[in-house]
């Protein structure tokens, strides 16, 4: 098995949120964290041992002490009815470092901010924190089913009432107008179309939003998505990667990660993650599918050939940010930097 950075966490607190979701609130954060990140948790199961889940952070690294992640049950799910089924305060749960790259460049940004569902969590951590820390203006669209369904309304409210000049929130209950169409959508977007915009829920939502946006004009580049789904692999019980054949056009590859630069060869048909983890470098990971963002890395010279990507779009590829676990060199040598 290939080597994985994990940590223990202690639960502190289960709070119920709504009829169907709930926060895990941990004890000590062993790791620092950006506004928007997610952790991938470990679930035991009975069938094949384990299997993993991304879970956001719905706590600010800026504002509340400890951190928490919200889960939404889906329905027949595994992984989201047993977090919620099955932990309490004092257990432990398995995590990865806090990846992801759902996070806003710089919090003075103003932002117009699109939720659905469980997609608040991400955001929900992006408007505390750029509340607290930022000074630009902050839009929330947030969609729900019904009233009962709203996550942290209670916080979001308290929130509105602290910061009236900075903080606009505009609820959609399907309940009352219907499911939101990209006009409505592109309607509620069109004063703020300036903003930086980050967008999670549920795929129609967010292809809603897309469309509502394109129609406006709005650039992709400064359109931030974070899709939610489960990871087909485990990383927790990664098998290590097939050897790969030392072949004459390796490239070299140098590596900034922790304060540290590595220089390594790098076999034309190995995947990035795979050859600095069988270097045994400690780089981050989760879904190694292409499809979390938790191997983001920079690429600061040389080109590389990504497999897989859908995760990134244009601003983070225009910036050269790669998939670590998709890419593969295209020439002689490379640089990589882990931010
Ligand atoms: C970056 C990211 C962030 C996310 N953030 C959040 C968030 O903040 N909040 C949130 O609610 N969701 C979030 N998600 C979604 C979350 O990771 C899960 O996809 C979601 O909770 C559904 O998982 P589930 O296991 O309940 O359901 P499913 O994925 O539908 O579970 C069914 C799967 O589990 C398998 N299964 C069923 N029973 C067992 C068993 N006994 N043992 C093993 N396997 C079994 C089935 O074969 C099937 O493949 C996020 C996803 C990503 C990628
Ligand atoms: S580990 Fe998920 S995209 Fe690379």
């Amino acid at each position: 098995m290939a080597e994985v950075r994990s940590y223990r966490l202690r639960v502190a607190e289960v709070i119920p949120e709504t009829v169907d979701s709930c926060s895990l609130v941990f004890e000590d954060a062993p790791f620092s964290y950006r506004p928007g990140q997610f952790l991938t948790l470990r679930i035991p199961s009975d069938r094949c041992g384990s299997v993993a889940r991304c879970y956001s952070l719905s706590s600010s690294p800026h504002v509340d002490d400890r951190l928490q992640v919200t889960v939404k049950r889906t329905v027949d799910g595994y992984g989201s009815n047993w977090i919620c089924d099955s932990l309490s305060a004092g257990d432990e749960v398995e995590s990865l470092v806090p990846a992801g790259i759902f996070t806003p460049a710089s919090l003075d940004d103003d932002l117009l901010l699109f939720a659905a569902g469980s997609g608040i969590t991400p955001v929900i951590s992006i408007v505390k924190s750029a509340l607290a820390r930022g000074s630009g203006h902050v839009v929330l669209v947030y969609a729900n089913r019904d009233e009962q369904s709203v996550i942290f309304a209670g916080a979001l409210r308290e929130l509105v009432s602290r910061y009236p000049d900075r903080l606009t929130v505009v609820h959609w209950l399907e309940s009352v107008q219907g499911l939101p169409t990209a006009a409505a959508l592109a309607g509620l977007a069109a004063p703020f179309t300036g903003h930086q915009v980050f967008v999670c829920g549920p795929a129609p939502f967010m292809t809603g939003v897309r469309e509502g946006l394109t129609s406006l004009g709005v650039p992709r580049q400064r359109v931030h998505l974070e899709r939610f789904k489960s990871l087909g692999a485990n990383p927790f019980e990664q098998a290590e990667p097939a050897p790969v054949e030392t072949d004459a056009g390796a490239a070299t590859v140098s590596v900034s990660l922790d304060g540290e630069t590595h220089e390594l060869d790098w076999p034309s048909s190995q995947k990035l993650l795979d050859r600095l983890l069988e270097a045994g470098i400690d780089a981050p990971f989760s879904c190694r599918e292409g499809a979390c963002s938790a191997c983001a890395c920079r690429l600061v010279a040389g080109e590389v050939k990504m497999l897989h990507n859908d995760v990134l779009d244009d601003e983070d590829l225009d910036e050269g940010i790669i998939l670590a676990c998709q890419s593969i060199p295209v020439t002689d040598r490379v640089e990589i930097s882990y931010e």
